[in-house]
């Protein structure tokens, strides 16, 4: 027998003790669905670099809806598709644009679900950038005063929270001034703040068409070599107003969930993005992983790093394992 004393191993020699000392927990509410509306009917269609991930029509829409609430998923991030684009990204503040409909009806048909508007103009512009531009450039004083106008309409359509991924400077201070104005005092702002200009967004731009014409948005989007800015970026949303933070995307920016949990006092969000699903995804289709486990494995890990809020395409599976007991 050695004299060893110290035996980390004692605390993990069954699963009812492995739970009992388990440093990170979760529950459900915590979870958010990003989710495509797109403009016609009856639709629900693949998209193809995200198996299991669909553009749904607004009159379809509530299928999912239903699956998620039933799962105990109360949470859902709207992205709206629109049939027409122009310059100005005219369809992101129409009253009777797809968002605003989307919203609306989801508002009626499911009163309990919380909804949340993702706000961006590269959905909606022709050069598919995410602001007006001014020659090849994004103007970024121009873009806030249709960024205020978007906000404050989909809060008109029922947004109970509005989520700002543009990246242009000062938005959350004119966004938050604008819906106060408005008289939407109480719709809180959850800011994409350090939002990094990624290739794990690729899937999600097939799925929104919103790949830009020309050029990247690293303008605008943040520099990935850089920690400091990102603690940057956060401590400017807060102080404009941003009631929540965001980390995007996750799974390899977890040193970063962890900065900005230590740094600010607002919770903070990471979003496990369209090519970290992608991936699990062609992976565990490749018989290379299991998807369950690594899907559990990422969430954990996002928790762990310190985020509050997680979002995720896998959000109504994550809620089913946790009712399974596999996760929590
Ligand atoms: C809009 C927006 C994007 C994502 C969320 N909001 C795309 C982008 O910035 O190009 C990416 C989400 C994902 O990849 O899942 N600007």
């Amino acid at each position: 027998m050695t004299e060893l004393v110290k035996r980390p191993r004692r605390l993990r020699m069954n699963q009812m003790l492995r739970k009992m000392v388990r440093e990170t927990r979760m529950d459900k509410a915590s979870l958010v669905y990003p989710m495509f509306v797109a403009e016609g009917e009856n639709k629900k269609e693949e998209i193809p670099s995200m198996p299991g991930q669909y553009r749904y029509s607004i009159d379809r829409m509530g299928e999912k809806l239903y699956e998620l609430q039933n799962a105990g998923v109360s949470s859902v991030l709207l992205f709206g598709i629109p049939a027409y684009k122009d310059d100005a990204g005219s369809g992101a503040y129409d009253p009777q644009g797809i968002v605003q409909r989307a919203l609306c009806r989801a508002k009626q048909e499911f009163p309990q679900l919380y909804l949340m508007a993702d706000l961006c103009m590269c959905e909606y512009t022709s050069h598919g950038h995410c602001g007006i531009l001014c020659g090849q450039e994004v103007d970024n004083d121009k873009t806030l005063d249709c960024l205020a106008r978007i906000a404050v309409s989909q809060a008109q359509a029922g947004a109970d929270l509005i989520a700002p991924s543009d990246m242009m400077d000062g938005r959350v201070a004119v966004i938050r001034k604008a819906l106060d104005a408005h008289g939407f005092t109480s719709v809180p702002i959850m800011a994409y703040s350090a939002k990094f200009a990624s290739a794990f967004y690729a899937p999600f731009r097939e799925a929104a068409d919103s790949a830009p014409a020309f050029g990247d948005r690293r303008t605008y989007q943040m520099d990935y070599h850089n920690r400091r800015e990102a603690l940057k970026e956060v401590a400017l949303d807060i102080e404009e107003g941003a009631d929540i933070i965001m980390v995007k995307p996750a799974m390899a920016y977890a040193d970063l969930i962890r900065e900005a949990r230590e740094l600010a006092c607002v919770p903070v969000a990471a979003y496990s993005v369209s090519g970290e699903y992608a991936m699990i995804k062609a992976a565990a289709a490749a018989g290379f992983v299991s998807e369950e486990e690594l899907a559990i494995e990422a969430a954990v890990c996002a928790y762990r790093a310190g985020a509050d809020i997680y979002i995720s395409y896998f959000a109504q599976e994550l809620a089913e394992y946790m009712q399974e007991g596999k996760l929590g």
